[in-house]
């Protein structure tokens, strides 16, 4: 049995043959209709989210299959004090599959550990976000044509935000990708990050200023500040418009630069850029629905 803790979990090669799965699902929905006919999501929510959750609940249902599970931690026995580890022994007994978000780095390893059926790492804390990254990586695969030998920024949150670490590791695996990373001083990538970059000798740029690495983008990775991740309210003031992506920092960057961003935006990307044609952003919610039907099938081990 497998689960999905990191995106390190796949290799390069099975990430290929779930992004060409989620090529057939996007191209032939029909096709896919009843594979998961008799089968059970379980998505496990101890941290609020609108998307994720949606998405694994929309994936199941395109697959034919049931879901059911709680989307906030009061609504479950956690709030009477029960593990995860006992909490998934019971969810395995209702469900086929899990789909676990939880506000402590590791939690969902730990569920995984105590699990007969397979557990998915909707987020975990400030650690990793693996199904966003598959998202990520689906859609740079789709849009670019390839995932190698482009220059990603990541702007923002880099310090708290798990969609970024999860998509670096990932990224580190393709040759030619560089990262300029753009954040203020206090949201700086951490040093685990950078120090493994190092070994690896990947290349990598750390700068404050956005408009500065605009025209060297093949990619820009937006991010939302994290207001839940901080300790106090001050500091989230004082950095969360740091950086607002309008029409004239387009004007900058080139005519084929994809704008990526996890989602919830709240004001880094202003609303005028919507309309242009390098604003990947919602098609990329799509692509999320299409990788998490092919991970659920292949963590089933369903062939249609
Ligand atoms: C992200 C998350 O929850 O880490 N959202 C998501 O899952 N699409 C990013 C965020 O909350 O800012």
């Amino acid at each position: 049995m497998r689960h999905l803790m990191s995106p390190l979990d796949f290799t390069p090669a099975e990430l290929d043959n779930l992004f060409d799965l989620a090529g057939d699902i996007e191209h032939n929905m029909p096709k896919y209709a009843h594979a998961c006919e008799g089968k059970k999501l379980a998505a496990c929510f101890y941290e609020p989210s609108t998307r994720t959750r949606l998405s694994f609940e929309s994936a199941m249902l395109n697959l034919g299959g049931q879901v059911l599970g709680f989307s906030d931690a009061n609504s479950s026995s956690a709030s009477k004090g029960e593990s995860v580890s006992d909490t998934i022994r019971v969810i395995s007994c209702f469900a086929d599959i899990c789909a676990m978000r939880h506000p402590k780095e590791g939690a969902p390893m730990v569920a995984a550990s105590h699990s007969s059926i397979p557990v998915i790492n909707a987020g975990d804390g400030g650690h990793q976000h693996p199904t966003q990254t598959l998202t990520d990586l689906l859609t740079i695969r789709s849009l670019k044509g390839r995932l190698r030998d482009f220059t990603i920024g990541l702007c923002g949150d880099l310090k708290f935000g798990r969609t970024v670490h999860s998509l670096i590791h990932a990224l580190v695996r393709y040759p030619g990708v560089r990262f300029i990373f753009i954040s203020p001083e206090e949201l700086r990538v951490p040093d685990y990050i950078t120090e493994m970059l190092q070994e690896k000798g990947v290349s990598y740029e750390e700068v404050i200023r956005l408009e500065e690495s605009m025209p060297n983008l093949d990619l820009l990775y937006m991010t939302r500040v994290q207001k839940e991740r901080f300790f106090n309210e001050e500091d989230y003031v004082r950095l969360k418009d740091f950086y607002i992506l309008n029409k004239d920092k387009m004007a900058l960057a080139k005519p084929d630069m994809l704008v990526l961003h996890p989602l919830p935006r709240v004001n880094e990307i202003s609303v005028e850029v919507d309309s242009d044609p390098r604003a990947a952003y919602f098609k990329q919610v799509q692509y999320g629905v299409y990788v998490r039907m092919a991970l659920i099938l292949t963590l089933l081990d369903i062939q249609v």
